[in-house]
């Protein structure tokens, strides 16, 4: 007999959800408040300690906690971040000015797939933890390369590994119970599922046709990192 799970199984494969659905994002926001010392702030140093001037595009960004301590360190550097979620965006913004970075940050509701920045625009692009929720990576690899200047680089990392970073304890505690309420919805439909980590082939694959340089493509434990330049 098919139950509503069953349902929801075989609608998974069908349809892939890309975005971070509207009644999790303040859940969500909540987890990666508590990696911004643990996680985001080890990522800004690296990203920092090579790109400490220019234009950053960050994709998926989520809250912005990323790009918010990437400014932090690096007074000469902006940051656009763009987000299918509209929730997660207000959220960025929110952030970015209770920060008082403002000035240097800006985020809007976009797809990566289909930028609405000009060719060469950006000396790096970056992102962390959205790769495996693409619907078309290879897409979103071509955009990437278009809005690079020549010589700039990507960083991706996927996925961010929140999950593994976090108190859990000290997460759950802080959710109201509307939010433990949906987070149960969705986990009870199966509409959460498993992040799946691309192999190193599997990247080579998606940026075949594309003209970019390889500088490293690391599997780290459960989180891949690839470094292309144009
Ligand atoms: C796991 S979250 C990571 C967020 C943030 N980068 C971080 O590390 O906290 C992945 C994000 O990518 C966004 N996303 C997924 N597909 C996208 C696309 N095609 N274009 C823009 N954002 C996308 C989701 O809405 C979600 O906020």
């Amino acid at each position: 007999m098919l139950t509503v799970q069953k349902i929801c199984g075989l609608m998974k494969r069908w349809i892939k959800i890309e975005r971070i659905p509207g009644p999790l994002a303040s859940a969500y926001e909540k987890a990666t408040r508590l990696a911004i010392d643990i996680y985001y702030s080890e990522v800004a140093a690296e990203i920092v300690s090579e790109f400490e001037d220019g234009r950053i595009l960050d994709l998926g960004t989520g809250p912005g906690y990323l790009p918010i301590e990437i400014v932090k360190r690096a007074v000469k550097v902006k940051i656009t971040g763009i987000d299918l979620s509209r929730r997660l965006i207000q959220m960025a913004r929110q952030n970015a000015q209770k920060a008082g970075l403002e000035d240097r940050l800006d985020f809007f509701v976009g797809d990566s797939a289909s930028l609405r920045f000009d060719d060469a625009s950006f000396d790096m692009v970056l992102s962390t933890g959205m790769l495996h929720s693409l619907k078309n990576p290879p897409k979103v690899f071509q955009e990437i390369h278009r809005v690079l200047r020549i010589q700039g680089q990507a960083w991706i990392y996927d996925p961010a590994k929140i999950a593994s970073y976090i108190d859990r304890k000290k997460w759950r505690a802080s959710l109201t119970k509307r939010e433990l309420f949906h987070l149960w919805v969705f986990k009870s439909l199966g509409l959460i599922r498993p992040i799946k980590t691309y192999r190193r082939d599997e990247v080579v694959e998606m940026i075949r046709d594309i003209d970019f340089e390889i500088i490293s493509i690391d599997e780290v434990t459960d989180e891949i990192r690839i470094r292309l330049r144009k």
